[in-house]
């Protein structure tokens, strides 16, 4: 028998956030207005911190052939590298707007995203903490996206 556990804090609200961390979020919700989401009207918002302060935002972008979808994380994950090459990112906070529902829990991001969020922190050998929030409710924050993939695939197996 073994037992994996894994540690994150939640937060009432994003007055109980720090200063950076706050600004991050708040970014993710300003960026999910820029979303290209006419076929689920679901909004998704990323905001990306580098190493070093600067912040690059990213939404999803959908396409009439339904599978070609850019999520959000992926998207502020290039936005990132265009801004700052070879610098990594060290939190990405993501956000929601539903059409149908006030989100009143966290949005957690999809296994694809996942991928890539891991992907980053090995390839940069760091931790890439992940700020969650719906619309309104709690906050939560994982300290590294492997955190939110336990047992993902990984290059040592190549
Ligand atoms: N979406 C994201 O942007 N990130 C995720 O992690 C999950 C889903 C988008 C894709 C699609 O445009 C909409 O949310 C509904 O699935």
């Amino acid at each position: 028998m073994a037992t994996l556990t894994i540690t994150y804090d939640v937060f009432e609200g994003p007055e109980a956030l720090g200063a950076a961390d706050r600004e991050l979020l708040a970014a993710a919700r300003a960026a999910l207005e820029n979303s290209y989401s006419p076929y689920s009207n679901f909004r998704v918002g990323a905001a990306a911190r580098l190493r070093g302060g600067a912040i690059a935002r990213g939404w999803n972008t959908e396409n009439a052939a339904y599978p070609m979808c850019l999520c959000a994380e992926p998207a502020a994950l290039a936005a990132a590298a265009n801004l700052q090459p070879g610098v990594p990112v060290t939190t990405m906070a993501i956000t929601v707007k539903s059409p149908s529902q006030t989100v009143d829990s966290p949005a957690s991001p999809c296994g694809s995203c996942r991928q890539q969020l891991t992907e980053h922190e090995t390839r940069f050998g760091v931790d890439l903490r992940i700020i969650l929030r719906g619309e309104a409710g709690p906050i939560y924050v994982f300290h590294s996206a492997k955190d939110l993939l336990p047992f993902g695939f990984a290059s040592n197996l190549l």
